[in-house]
């Protein structure tokens, strides 16, 4: 297994990863954002209403709180409207089990399916697949840059969530962002939170087609892109 991180926590238990100098999620509101920023960002549930299958891959894992968020909405859903849905992350930096439960205690609302994922939370380095709520989770342990090269899925919506490019440049690299273009489908999309101008134009050199919209909250922009459709 590869190294816990070491975390530091404000008063109401948002870990901040010193070695990146940021916190996991927004301060303002960490469900509120997830929502906006990486579903409505990716345009879902509109998106899986064709009833294909559906592949989300995420550059990092952190809390699991993207992860929670999309099988709550996936399971708001009736269940004929459900795609096949399969979501691949990456994390580096494992958390473990009772510092998820302390980074997730302020949603109630996401504390059973937290539980069932940490049932299932014995990791090993390499892949790890769990099934929460009928969504299969394909968790890479180990660096992104590393194994986002052997993925042979093709991907339909990224949520580019690493910490602030400017203390977590690798995870907004050229050459991942090329990787991430790569393995994404046609008309596939991604949403991030940044605005960065040097993390829009890798993404527009990898072939994404990138908009810069209204943030979340007070925050003045954030990205969505898409790869045309050809
Ligand atoms: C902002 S946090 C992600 C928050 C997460 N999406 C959530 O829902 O809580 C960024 C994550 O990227 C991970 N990370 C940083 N560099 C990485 C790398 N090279 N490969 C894989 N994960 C990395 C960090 O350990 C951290 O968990």
């Amino acid at each position: 297994m590869t190294e816990r991180p070491k975390l530091e926590w404000d008063d109401e238990n948002v870990p901040f990863a010193p070695q990146f100098e940021d916190t996991y999620y927004s301060k303002a509101g960490g469900l509120g954002e997830t929502r906006y920023v990486f579903l409505q960002g990716n345009k879902l549930p509109d998106r899986w209403s064709s009833g294909k299958p559906f592949t989300i891959a995420e550059l990092g894992f952190g809390t699991g709180l993207n992860f929670l968020t999309t099988v709550q909405l996936f399971l708001s859903l009736p269940v004929r409207e459900r795609p096949k849905l399969t979501y691949v992350s990456f994390e580096l930096y494992p958390i473990g089990a009772a510092d998820i439960t302390k980074a997730l205690s302020q949603w109630p609302e996401l504390t059973q399916l937290k539980d069932k994922l940490l049932d299932a939370w014995q990791l090993k380095s390499g892949w790890n697949e769990i099934v929460i709520g009928g969504v299969t989770l394909k968790l890479g342990i180990g660096d992104a840059r590393e194994m986002l090269g052997a993925l042979s899925t093709q991907i339909d919506a990224w949520y580019l969530d690493g910490f602030n490019p400017a203390r977590n440049p690798e995870l907004w690299g050229k050459d991942l962002m090329y990787a991430v273009s790569g393995k994404t489908a046609a008309g596939g999309t991604f949403g991030t939170y940044t605005a960065a101008g040097w993390v829009r134009r890798n993404l527009q050199g990898a072939g994404f087609e990138v908009s810069r919209i209204k943030g979340y909250g007070t925050k003045r922009q954030m990205m969505v892109g898409q790869k045309p459709t050809i």
